[in-house]
């Protein structure tokens, strides 16, 4: 089953104007340098989205949102809709980031929400799972992500509205990565779970993206591994040149 490669690089937190102009300029030129066989996105801070857009015009780099809300419209002070996203030129969302589960006490629940009012806007979602290492070093990593999965991802769900992204809450941030071992060994089994959840057919065809201290010098391993189809890349897309050679080395 052949899946396009996603290189995702998630911003997070980070870059007022200037930096997230000149970061996207930067990965709009590497870019452009060559011809590639992966999908590109960028997730800047809603503050970014605009200016990031501009920026990125003619390139062949995809702009998403870090989280969104479930309702289109209304009484939600501070809140952000997915078709607000969608108006500004989004077309991806990042949801259920483990760092959202644990700042904003999202459930497995709301994600699904969110995924469901994310494809009624005509987003496409980045459903994020992943275990602490509490759960990794309990055995439990495999009942926790397969659970996230089934509860997380909306029944019947097509490969071309969700992409998963198992990211070890470990991992993010920390420079320590699972084996590779380890790492197949949960997206064998995530595509299991989406397998029994979708369908055969639908779950072959859907990306599931590994995150957490990806680096170039990491990419090259992680993403050749059978059930990996890309990455998604929080501190290291903070470099152009960085998120560029993740791509670079992992033969995209
Ligand atoms: P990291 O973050 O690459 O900085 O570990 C990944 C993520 O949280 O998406």
């Amino acid at each position: 089953m052949s899946r396009k490669m996603m290189i995702a690089g998630n911003w997070k937190m980070n870059g007022l104007q200037q930096d997230g102009v000149e970061l996207a300029a930067a990965v709009k030129q590497a870019v452009k340098a060559k011809k590639w066989n992966c999908e590109f996105v960028v997730c800047p801070p809603f503050t970014l989205l605009y200016a990031v857009k501009k920026a990125l015009r003619g390139a062949k780099v995809a702009l998403g949102a870090q989280d969104c809300h479930t309702a289109e419209k209304g009484a939600h002070t501070g809140d952000i809709s997915p078709l607000m996203l969608k108006d500004l030129g989004c077309s991806y969302v990042i949801l259920g980031h483990s760092e959202r589960r644990a700042d904003h006490k999202e459930s497995s629940a709301m994600v699904k929400e969110k995924a469901i009012a994310a494809k009624k806007a005509g987003l496409k979602a980045i459903i994020c799972i992943g275990e602490t290492l509490a759960e990794r070093e309990s055995g439990k990593t495999l009942d926790i992500c397969a659970k996230q999965v089934r509860e997380s991802v909306p029944d019947g769900a097509k490969a071309a509205d969700v992409v998963i992204a198992y990211e070890p809450v470990w991992a993010i941030g920390s420079g320590k990565t699972p084996t590779a071992e380890q790492v197949e060994e949960v997206h064998s089994q995530v595509r299991k779970v989406l397998a029994q959840k979708l369908g055969k057919a639908e779950a072959g065809k859907m990306r599931i993206l590994y995150g957490g201290s990806v680096k170039p010098a990491n990419a090259a391993q992680m993403l050749a591994l059978e059930d990996v189809d890309g990455a998604l890349i929080g501190g290291a897309s903070l470099k152009a040149d960085d998120f560029i050679n993740i791509a670079a080395n992992a033969g995209c």
